[in-house]
């Protein structure tokens, strides 16, 4: 009966003025805070937090876009809801695929890049009825919204869908009360809900509203009235749409609902812009607090606006919206074009309009977090991350911007339309048209819309312009086949690599590997123990075919009934171990997973008569020593990488590997690079939690309860599984120190990783930074590697005074020092990347040192020489002339050489010096004019002799004649090379004034 009351007051009732009903507090934090009321605590709903708008779990959408997006498991079956009924506030972003608001962001009030869903849902509890009820309850009651505002529609059925009109839903709203003028049904485009181009979808029934009080406006419902908008819709979820565009039946019937929150404040607040109420207006006059010449919002559009301030207003309070919700929860600009874009855009905006060329959207950023909150926490957790990235990206676009700008302009003197797009927005557009040209395809095909979108940076839309521009067709969707695709590649490398062997295995009817024991091991006595399994050969593949038998020493794979090999995945690589099939031993170099296929890759090693065949039994052995190397270092990369991010703020893992040997994270640091000093920090905090012994915790989630978690490090772009994730976590007394998804293996304590240590640390472009270090015994051998090589170092610092006159002595030492610095991160040895670096410091101080003093000594270095040698290097012609070939060993330790001074010393008789200081030869020769001959001058003798050695050109010597005094041109040379063409100038130098002198 109560049902038939609202209707009653639908038709009895004339049309009255919100105001007049709604409560005290219309705030939109109010607003907000009475639908969760309502469901959860009058309607027995329970309260599931927003997720990240991250799609973490799912590859087929770019941002998380409506409520529901974190219970697709539940709707297709996979997942089992925690509750059946639940209510939230959702973060969500339309900037993309089906659901694509950024173009229309600004040009009206109620369009959003960010906007909050409010929405309830039904797992398999209650459906249509109760779903129409509570909200028409919800809306008429509780928000007091007059039923004559509104308007209800319904899905009027698909022959295409083979799905009949919704009649069902259309009898609930009558039964409801209201008036039939106002239940209106429509196709599959208005009330068909789907999610993404695949998953969830059913019919919907929406509820509109009037925002005026005009009489019964049904007809214009759903013709883009800015005054008549839908405001909240129910689906009924029933079907998959498959990517073959079948949809099929779920398993399970389930509700849907999704409330625009902005809307309903609107409407609430009795505004006709959502900009005009509370979740907007502080925005718009924080915008103009910090840019106070430039005019208030006045709330105008269209014509109206006629220098698109007000819409200016309206885009710039929309995207320090949607970028700091997007920077919260971890998305990475350089990881996300769309993102990237949005705030290239902001920056714009900022510089163009507001005339502010810096720092306005970071201050904007501030408002949001202030504002916002206190419903999201991970805003305020994160201010940090969000203002780093901000400030980076506002950097790299000013850089990037002035040059492309210039080049666009170039390249738009051929091709006048590339002005049409906006370079300003888009720097990368010239490297992406240049790839295109170079190319000169005959159509933008899947592979090449991949690269121009993945390597460079373009969205669909600059693709899809370009490809206008240039004339090429292009089919959006065959990119965004690809985009999934290297999604699925990249987390399920098995699938990929061994297609062929894995159809052969499934067709052959082959079971999957059984990997139950796959994370099962222990500590037994202080000692990892991994079970030996007892395992039976189903398959072998030789050569990607499958074979009975196999003999010795021939590479092929073994298909087991399991295994606890680990394969290669998440950065860790690989187990290897052994099969013992009685005598015989099968040596497992790496182990594969071939979409479910365990193969396990080597070489029986049992001499020429071993053979193991189909059927065979035997034990599977992992390399325990190898395997706990890898747990040690997967779990050291965890906690460095949480570590810095402590540090640092925003940082982004891009890569990480694993191996016995070390463990390698290349990761985005969006802040200074990181500093020795930071590092220090950040190895201590580890080695301090090493010494706590803190448990390494496992628990497995799904994706729902993931989103629950704060402070978990999620690598973006990084498709997690639905179900079974492994959570890996280490805490301390002061918190959570490091907390992951993660499908390696670990150490079940830190005090097993024993020890700790970056050996490596390098710059990979602007942001990113490639960490190598080591745990256990090889952190040991660095750490002793280190103390030994200051201590030597120290002891070289002291002798340097006393060796001051032995220069070369000094920089052989320094060259062996230096050598030491030069280690790859595998060999033994190793140093403390600090320690190296305080290294590297010393021996240059110690080169300078060494140089300043050759400096002060320079002339009298060389006198010394040139007269020693005077006395013991002039040779002697059969016919008795003098001569000298020099080589200037004091140049070595000089930083410049001057030979003039060095031939000036010897101007009797024919001389060439050669010298050889930092890294560069130079030689010069003097003839005295009356040792010339027709064969013999100081031209010839250069070019002839060193110069055609070192393939150097000649110079002349002011104010000399050339066949008298001549220079061979400096030349740099690589120390290697350098001692054999030296013996050879000075022989060839030496035969020639043999010769011919
Ligand atoms: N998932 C539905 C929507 O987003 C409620 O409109």
């Amino acid at each position: 009966m109560t049902k038939l009351l609202w209707g009653c007051q639908v038709i009895k009732t004339s049309t009255r003025r919100i105001s007049k009903y709604v409560d005290k507090d219309r705030t939109g934090r109010a607003i907000r805070q009475k639908f969760l009321d309502y469901f959860i605590n009058k309607n027995n709903h329970n309260f599931i937090k927003s997720s990240p708008v991250v799609p973490f779990c799912d590859p087929t959408v770019a941002f998380v876009n409506a409520g529901m997006n974190q219970f697709k498991g539940i709707f297709m079956g996979t997942q089992q809801p925690q509750y059946k009924k639940v209510a939230n506030s959702q973060k969500c972003i339309r900037v993309g695929g089906k659901h694509n608001d950024l173009n229309v962001v600004g040009g009206d009030g109620y369009h959003h890049t960010f906007f909050e869903m409010l929405g309830n849902w039904s797992f398999g509890d209650y459906f249509k009825q109760e779903a129409c009820e509570l909200a028409w309850k919800l809306l008429t009651q509780e928000y007091k919204i007059h039923p004559s505002r509104l308007y209800v529609t319904y899905f009027k059925g698909d022959p295409l869908l083979g799905i009949n009109e919704d009649l069902e839903t259309k009898e609930i709203w009558k039964a409801i009360g209201v008036s039939e003028d106002r239940i209106l049904p429509f196709t599959s485009k208005d009330n068909f809900w789907e999610m993404g181009l695949t998953g969830p979808c059913g019919p919907c029934t929406e509820i509109h509203i009037d925002h005026t009080t005009s009489n019964n406006r049904a007809k214009l419902v759903n013709k883009g009235l800015h005054d008549l908008t839908e405001l909240w819709n129910l689906v009924f979820i029933q079907y998959n749409r498959k990517s073959n565009e079948s949809i099929d039946l779920l398993p399970e019937k389930h509700v849907d609902t999704g409330m625009g929150f902005e809307r309903l404040t609107a409407v609430l607040q009795g505004k006709t812009s959502n900009y005009d109420t509370d979740n907007f207006t502080y925005l718009l006059k924080a915008i103009h607090k910090n840019c106070s010449k430039i005019p208030e919002y006045q709330g105008k559009f269209g014509e109206n606006d006629w220098n698109s301030l007000d819409a200016s207003y309206r885009i710039l309070a929309d995207h320090a919206r949607m970028v700091t919700v997007c920077l919260a929860d971890a998305m990475i600009p350089e990881q996300n074009q769309k993102l990237r874009r949005i705030m290239r855009r902001s920056f714009l905006l900022c510089e163009n309009v507001f005339n502010k060329d810096k720092g306005l959207l970071k201050e904007l950023s501030n408002y949001v977090i202030e504002h916002l909150g206190c419903v999201y926490t991970e805003l305020e957790r994160n201010v940090k991350q969000i203002h780093q990235i901000i400030d980076y990206e506002e950097e790299v676009y000013k850089s990037v911007r002035k040059q492309a700008t210039e080049e666009w302009n170039k390249l738009a003197k051929n091709q006048p339309q590339l002005l049409s797009l906006d370079i300003n927005e888009n720097p990368t557009l010239v490297a992406g048209y240049k790839e295109i040209k170079t190319t000169n395809p005959k159509f933008i095909d899947a592979q090449l819309a991949f690269k121009l979108y993945d390597t460079f940076g373009l969205d669909e839309e600059s693709i899809s312009s370009l490809a206008q521009i240039l004339n090429l067709p292009f089919n959006a969707s065959d990119l965004h086949k690809q985009l999934e695709l290297a999604k699925i590649r990249s987390k399920d490398q098995g699938l990929m690599s061994g297609p062929s062997v894995y159809d052969q295995l499934n067709k052959a009817k082959v079971p999957k590997t059984d990997r139950t024991g796959l994370y099962c091991y222990e500590k037994k006595s202080g000692k990892y123990v991994f079970d030996n399994l007892d395992v039976r050969i189903l398959k072998i593949i030789k050569d990607s075919k499958l074979v009975r038998e196999i003999e010795s020493e021939n590479f092929c794979s073994l298909v087991l009934d399991k295994s606890n090999f680990y394969t290669e995945a998440g950065g860790q690589i690989s187990d290897r171990g052994t099969i013992q099939f009685g005598d015989y031993m099968f040596e497992v170099t790496e182990a594969q997973d071939c979409n479910g296929y365990i193969l396990h890759k080597g070489f029986l090693r049992s001499g020429e008569s071993g053979r193991v065949k189909v059927g065979q039994t035997g034990t599977l052995k992992i390399d325990s020593d190898f395997r706990l190397k890898n747990m040690r270092n997967h779990t050291a990369i965890h906690l460095l990488n949480s570590v810095l991010k402590k540090v640092k703020g925003a940082t982004c893992q891009k890569s990480s590997k694993v191996t016995h040997n070390y463990f390698n994270l290349d990761v985005g640091i969006f802040d200074e690079k990181l500093s020795f000093d930071e590092l220090e920090s950040v190895e201590s905090v580890i080695r301090k939690a090493i010494q706590s012994h803190l448990p390494v915790t496992i628990t497995e989630l799904d994706s729902q309860k993931l989103t629950t978690l704060d402070e978990i490090i999620l690598i973006p772009g990084e498709v997690y599984p639905e179900t079974g994730i492994r959570v890996v976590e280490v805490k301390s007394c002061e918190g959570v120190l490091s907390r992951e998804p993660c499908c390696g293996t670990h150490v079940l304590n830190t005090s097993d990783i024993e020890d700790f240590c970056i050996v490596s640390m390098k710059s990979l472009g602007r942001s990113t930074t490639s960490i190598y270090g080591v745990t256990g015994y090889k952190a040991k051998v660095a750490r002793s590697n280190g103390i030994e090589l200051l201590n030597n170092l120290e002891t070289l610092g002291k002798s340097v005074s006393d060796n001051i006159d032995k220069p070369d002595v000094l920089n052989m030492a320094i060259t062996s020092f230096k050598k030491q610095l030069n280690y790859s991160v595998e060999d033994e040895n190793i140093l403390p990347v600090i320690v190296k670096q305080q290294c590297a410091d010393i021996l240059n101080k110690i080169s300078k040192q060494i140089k300043d003093s050759g400096k002060r000594n320079l002339r009298e270095f060389i006198e010394i020489e040139m007269r020693n040698a005077m006395e013991s290097n002039v040779s002697h012609t059969k016919n008795n002339r003098k001569y000298m070939v020099h080589y200037l060993r004091t140049s070595l330790v000089l930083e410049n050489v001057s030979l003039q001074k060095a031939t000036n010393l010897c101007p009797d008789i024919p001389v060439l010096i050669i010298s050889y200081s930092d890294n560069t030869v130079k030689a010069r020769c003097c003839v005295p004019g009356n040792m010339k001959n027709a064969s013999f001058d100081a031209e010839k003798w250069m070019r002839e002799t060193v110069a055609a050695i070192f393939k150097c050109s000649l110079v002349p010597s002011k104010g000399y004649d050339p066949s008298v005094v001549c220079n061979m041109k400096a030349k740099r040379i690589k120390l290697e090379d350098w001692d054999p063409l030296l013996q050879e100038s000075l022989e060839l130098a030496k035969k020639f004034a043999e010769q011919n002198l």
